[in-house]
């Protein structure tokens, strides 16, 4: 069997799929409950990207404009087998990566980034806001925003801002201004920096700075996850991936995932739910953030200033203030809705895990597959554990689909890590409990020297 299954460019897909006529149940709508809301999107959404959020079409079409950017920035992306890391637990498995890192971003962000940036710029404004929580959406819309000849202004999380300092220096190159959110360019901003509690930040508070910001300078807001239509746009990935595994005559028996907000993970599964009922799909999130196993499902603020409608999603509240982990994406109080009606049928069965069983496993996987794996999409190391154990006990062959995003934004990635390495190493840290978990990450990662 092959390593490598790429796509043709004329065959990458001419649609995104559009999940909300095929949902188990009706999707509940936004709810206002200022009666401001709803205007506050219709002012700072591009008009499309609306008609998109809330069209009932299976298939929605993708403008040759954008294809021709989709094939700029790296589409199609290849999937690759990690044939190294199976061999790693020793069970019946196969394990399909399909490698969203091969785009110039180094993430699924790209799919729907250059998507909201064309209908902005089509609007006629000079720039876009958005937040980043790690950075990768925020590297997205920089880039988005240089090839559609705009500007953009993007409030970063601050515990990220100040970790992934490459990244702000990349955005930065690529034309745009970051600032470190909570800010005092926001009424929201300045508000919430009143209490000590919020100065991490997390990315509901960015969104409100991102949001209100656009509002008052007449500028769009390009949303980074959670909504229908930045899920619709990152089908791509899934399209381009159940064509792959045509070609190669495989079909996944597990499509998996990490979920920050749900997009990347929704990317690729959502077009395998179109097709088929009986795949198994299990997406993971952060114990940290615990909202997929801890979550409940019931109307929440997608920001933390309350400036958006609300959601029906899996939520832990949008007043929840994350630990500011290294899997800053992950660091999202809330599940997109329509993956949360999946979870909330038993389509989807959701998991958790901890920053130090993630980080095990990424360097597991470095050092068999010669990759390193972003933290985030680390979280999905251990469900192929998981289906490996129960591949062995079952003696039979289990086909598994993950997304992998690397962070190609090279040095950034590793130089976190190393970060993270030096900072536990240091008694003041372990001290003040640095990043609010527990001590014995300090040693556990010493100790991965021992890894085969
Ligand atoms: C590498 C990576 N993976 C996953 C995510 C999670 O977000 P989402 O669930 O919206 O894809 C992020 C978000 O920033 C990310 O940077």
């Amino acid at each position: 069997m092959t390593t490598r299954i790429d796509l043709p460019q004329d065959d990458m897909p001419n649609y995104w799929y559009n999940i909300l006529p095929d949902l188990p149940e009706k999707l509940s709508p936004p709810k206002d409950v200022s009666g401001k809301s709803i205007e506050v999107m219709g002012k700072v959404i591009p008009r499309k990207v609306l008609e998109h959020e809330f069209s009932d079409k299976h298939r929605i079409d993708i403008p040759n404009d954008l294809r021709e950017l989709y094939f700029q920035v790296g589409r199609p992306t290849p999937i690759i087998r990690a044939k190294r890391f199976e061999k790693f637990f020793d069970a019946p498995i196969e394990i399909y990566m399909k490698m969203e890192s091969y785009t110039f971003s180094g993430s699924h962000k790209i799919n729907s980034a250059l998507v909201q940036a064309y209908y902005s710029k089509e609007e006629g404004v000079s720039f876009v806001t958005t937040e980043t929580g790690a950075g990768q959406w925020g590297i997205a819309v920089a880039l988005a925003s240089t090839l559609n000849d705009l500007k953009a202004k993007i409030f970063m999380v601050s515990s990220s801002y100040h970790q992934k300092s490459y990244r702000v220096t990349m955005m930065k190159m690529l034309g745009s201004e970051v600032y470190d959110s909570p800010s005092t360019l926001t009424d929201t901003g300045k508000m919430l920096l009143k209490d000590e509690r919020n100065k991490n930040g997390s990315l509901g508070i960015a969104i409100s700075e991102a949001v209100e910001y656009a509002l008052k300078y007449g500028g769009r807001y390009n949303v980074g996850s959670v909504v229908n239509a930045d899920i619709l746009y990152k089908t791509i990935a899934g399209l381009e991936a159940r064509k792959q595994m045509d070609i190669a005559g495989i079909e996944p028996d597990y499509v998996i995932g990490v979920v920050g907000g749900g997009s990347n993970y929704s990317g690729l599964a959502f077009p395998f739910y179109e097709r088929k009922k009986d795949i198994k799909f299990i997406a993971a999130g952060s114990l940290e953030v615990p909202k997929m196993t801890k979550g409940t499902f019931e109307y929440d603020y997608p920001d933390t200033g309350k400036i958006l409608p609300m959601l029906k999603m899996y939520t832990i509240g949008s007043d929840f203030i994350p630990p500011p982990i290294y899997s800053g994406g992950l660091r999202y109080h809330g599940v997109a809705p329509t993956l949360s009606i999946l979870m909330n049928k038993g389509i989807v069965s959701p998991r958790d895990y901890d920053q130090e069983t993630i980080f095990k496993y990424a360097e597991i996987y470095s050092r068999t597959e010669g990759y390193i794996p972003a933290p985030e999409t680390s979280h999905a190391l251990p469900i192929i554990k998981e289906i490996a154990e129960e591949a062995k006990k079952e003696n039979r062959k289990k086909v598994i689909l993950p997304l992998n995003i690397f962070d190609k934004n090279g040095s950034s990635e590793i130089n976190t890590t190393v970060d993270f390495i030096t900072l536990w190493s240091t008694p003041q840290a372990v001290a003040r409990d640095l990043y609010g978990i527990s001590t014995s990450l300090q040693k556990s990662f010493l100790s991965f020297t021992e890894i085969p």
